[in-house]
Formats: C-alpha cells, structure tokens, sequence
C-alpha cells in the first residue's frame, strides 16, 4: 500500500452549520421543495455500521430523509470495508452497478467512503474506473464530510479525500448520530488499532488507536440509555487496550465498570477482546457487573503457535487456554464467540488441525471463520503461500463440520434452561418473537407485539443450528 498522502484539505471556510443549511437549501431548490431521499450501504464491521450512523446524523441534518429503494435515491453511498479481497471486490461490483441508474437520473449524487477509500489504490480505481461517482472520502476524514458533499455539489466537480497524520491523530466529538436499530445501539470507544497483525489491513486505514475521553462516553451512553436502547455494544478493534494513551490513563476495566454504574434496564456488551490484552481484571469486572452480559467474543485466529507468532498476535495458544480457563471458573455461563483465519501463508494442515483441537478444547458458541486474504501493504502479503485455494476451503469446511458438532451439543444443552431474553421483533405471518439471549444467541418464541424492545424470561424447549425455541415465562 502506497502511504503518499493527497494535500491537504485547507481548514474550512465556514463552521459545519453553514454546510449543513447550505446543502439543505440547495437539495431544496433541486428537489422542488420535497424532501431529497438518501440510500447508505454499509459494509465491513460494527465500527461502519456506527460511521454510517453518524453519517446519517449529518444527512439528516441536512433535510434527508432515507430510503432502501434506490429509484427514489437523490444521494447514493458506499461505505466500505478493506479487510478481505472478497469484500473489495463486492464493493465495487455494487458501485458499477450504479451506472446505469446514473444513466437514468443525471441529479443522483453518489459517494464512496470508508475503509477502502483510505487505500490510494482503491480510491484510484473508483476515479479511473466509475467517472460518475461524485465524492470519495475516507475514514480519517469522516467528520468533514458536509463540507466536502457541498463542494463537489457547488463547484460541480469530483471531490477525493483521505486522511494523513494530523486527521489520524484527531477525535471529533459531538456528531450527530442517528441510530438505525430500536433497542440495540453501538457505540465508539476508541479509534484505530496499534497492533499491525501481520495479515491485516485495519492499522493502515484506521489509522493509530486513540481513546475517547470516558466523560464523552459516559455522556453519550447515559443518551443512549435514556433513548430506551436495551441492548449497548462498546466498540473498538482492541477495546482491552483502551484508555492507555489517555492524559489521565483509565483501564477497559474501569471504563466499564463506570458504565455498569448507570442505573437502567439494559444489557452492555463490547467487541473486540484481543488476547494479549483481555486480563483477569476485565474477567473479575464482566463478573461482578450488573448489566455486563456474559458473553465474550475473543478472537483467537489460530491454534498454533508457530502460526500466531507469524500473524504477530503476540500471545500463545496456552495463554489463550490460560484465559478461557480463568473466565469460565469466573463465569460458568459465559458464551464464547472467535474468529478463525484458515491458510494463512505457510500454514501447514497439522497446524490447521492444532485450531481444530482448540475448538475442541474450548467449546466455542459459534466461530466466525475467513479464508486467508493477501492485504497489499501487509508483512503477511509477502510470504510464500503454496496451498492452493480449493485445499484452504476444504479446511474450512472441514473446521466448520467440527464447530457444527460442537455447536449442537452446546445448543443441546440450553434446552430447560430459562434465559433472559430482548426481544426484537415479531413476525406476523406465524406470531413468533425473535429475541436474544445474553450469550447473544437467537431465541424463537410465541408472543405479542408488545413485547418487542422488552426484556422477558423465555424457557428453552428446543435446539436446531443454535437457533433455539421456546415459551414465554410469566
Ligand atoms: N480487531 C479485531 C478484528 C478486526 S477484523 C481483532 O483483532 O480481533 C475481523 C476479523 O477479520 C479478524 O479477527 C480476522 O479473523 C479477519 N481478518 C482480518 N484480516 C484478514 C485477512 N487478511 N484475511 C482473512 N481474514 C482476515
Ligand atoms: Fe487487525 Fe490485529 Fe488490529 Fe484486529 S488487532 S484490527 S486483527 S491488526
Ligand atoms: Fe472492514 Fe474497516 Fe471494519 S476494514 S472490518 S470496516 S475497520
């Protein structure tokens, strides 16, 4: 990946106010006074879905009003994620699909945003290949983004922009965000990651970790608590380390235990955990917690030491088992969730059968598994990689036979149990809730449409794919 960065974009003229009613009367004027209708595709991780949140914060702001239906789209954006090949190469299949929409409304404005959008040679692809993309901006740069929409919209010409240094370093506080779900809200603790895993590519368009003040973040999850959000997720790509660069360091640990502190009817999750870094002392926290669930997604990537010392993960898969050990005598109920990369370069299949004896060993809820993808830029991308893809897929399928197993007996064993359980929504045609247990496994159920964004106690009467089924307890 090639670091050499575009100019940078002089400070703005004018406050972010002015952008905001600029674009609002000039939308108006183009739309006749009707409301302009913006359409967001969000890719990737938790961290875009919040983006996108905060993106539509802005739009709406700015007088739109969003739709799924592209036909009536007066503003059209892709943000994108970076992390495997497969998901580049979607990204783009999706934006040159635009064209002919284009073809058909002349006014549509579209944008490209994102992960992606930070890599010069994605965000070159989209200037040569899709001429009639209008803006394209990157993660780093997020914050300018009314001003960048109202000069591509006022001086009729392509707007580019990505991040350098000082934008890296910035936290912008106070966006307006504009939350998509009723009772499940996510919320950014820290920015970034400082840990170059050798295969990833997050460091490079993320950018370096930086925290945010824990009195921001207490303000903003006291809002979102009395929104009647039920369901709280704290998001950073290595939440375990936040708050050490902070001028008055404060531990995930302590972080979390000021938010458990507020009083209300919620459940507060985090992701994710790396295990360098998750420690007794966020165990002890989760444990004693009052709205802390019991679920942990911590993701491990490999079995094999030779093969974790590559990926530079810099733990062991004895540390790892250290851990889990410790976290299941401190919580019997925890549920354990894990992301698993299959053929990484070099990886031999003994090596790949020492992850599959880890999931043996540890019992995983559910695994989230990707096939090896070469990131330009990255150390990884350089090494000699001599399985052939078609032998790395049938390893996968292979390790997610073995989870299968794994699963269904774990799901077998939650039948009589009662669980607390949100409920999420109703479906109409059969009359069952769907709702999710604190291990965030799905939960079918008979019930009203009242109960939707509640809290109920469900008893587990059956088991199929870690779906569970159930009846309501009164
Ligand atoms: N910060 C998180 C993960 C973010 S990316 C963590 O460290 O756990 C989410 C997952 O994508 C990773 O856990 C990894 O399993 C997978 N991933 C990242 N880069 C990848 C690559 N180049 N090829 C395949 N999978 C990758
Ligand atoms: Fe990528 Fe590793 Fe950072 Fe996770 S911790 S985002 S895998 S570099
Ligand atoms: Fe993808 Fe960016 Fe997340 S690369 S996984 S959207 S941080």
């Amino acid at each position: 990946m090639q670091t050499n960065q575009p100019a940078r974009l002089p400070e703005p003229e004018h406050p972010p106010e002015f952008y905001l009613s600029e674009i609002k009367n000039i939308m108006q004027v183009r739309r006749r006074g009707e409301a302009p209708m913006a359409l967001i595709h969000t890719y990737g991780c938790q961290q875009n879905v919040a983006d996108s949140e905060k993106i539509k914060g802005l739009l709406a702001q700015m007088g739109f009003f969003f739709t799924e239906n592209e036909e009536e789209a007066d503003f059209i954006l892709f943000n994108t994620c970076a992390v495997r090949g497969h998901a580049e190469n979607r990204v783009f299949g999706n934006v040159g699909a635009v064209k002919e929409l284009k073809h058909r409304h002349p006014q549509l404005i579209v944008a490209v945003c994102g992960c992606m959008m930070e890599e010069q040679q994605a965000s070159e692809h989209i200037r040569r290949k899709f001429p009639f993309v209008n803006l394209v901006f990157g993660t780093h740069v997020l914050h300018r983004f009314p001003e960048l929409f109202w000069t591509a919209l006022t001086e009729s010409r392509r707007v580019f922009e990505r991040g350098d240094e000082q934008e890296d370093a910035r936290i912008v506080e106070g966006l307006p965000v504009r939350r998509d779900g009723t009772s499940r809200a996510w919320l950014t603790v820290m920015y970034g990651c400082d840990n170059f895993c050798s295969y990833c590519i997050v460091p490079y368009v993320r950018g370096r970790e930086r925290s945010r003040e824990p009195e921001a973040i207490l303000q903003e999850f006291r809002s979102v608590v009395d929104g009647g959000y039920k369901d709280i997720t704290l998001l950073g790509q290595n939440v375990n380390s936040y708050g050490k660069k902070l001028a008055k360091p404060v531990s995930f640990a302590e972080l979390l235990r000021m938010l458990d502190a507020v009083d209300g009817d919620y459940r507060l999750r985090f992701m994710t955990s790396h295990p360098k870094d998750a420690t007794h002392e966020l165990i002890d926290t989760m444990a004693a917690g009052r709205h802390i669930s019991h679920h942990l997604h911590l993701p491990v990537q490999s079995g094999s030491n030779r093969v974790l010392k590559e990926m530079n993960r810099r733990y062991t898969r004895e540390k790892y088992l250290e851990l889990v050990e410790y976290a299941r005598k401190k919580i019997p109920d925890l549920s354990l969730t894990t992301d698993i990369i299959v053929g990484f370069p070099g990886e031999t299949y003994e090596e790949f059968r020492e992850t599959v004896s880890l999931i043996r060993e540890v019992g995983f809820t559910s695994l989230f598994t990707f096939i090896y993808s070469p990131r330009e830029g990255t150390r990884a991308a350089l090494l000699p990689d001599p399985i052939p893809a078609e032998e790395k897929s049938k390893w996968l399928q292979e390790l997610c036979a073995e989870q299968e197993k794994i699963s269904a007996v774990r799901c077998a064993g939650e039948v009589g149990k009662t669980c607390r359980v949100l409920v999420e929504s109703r479906n109409e045609k059969n009359g069952l809730l769907t709702g999710r247990t604190d291990g965030n496994v799905v939960v079918l159920f008979p019930g009203e449409k009242g109960m939707v964004g509640n809290f109920v106690n469900v008893k587990i009467t059956a088991a199929r794919n870690w779906i569970l089924s159930g009846e309501l307890i009164q």
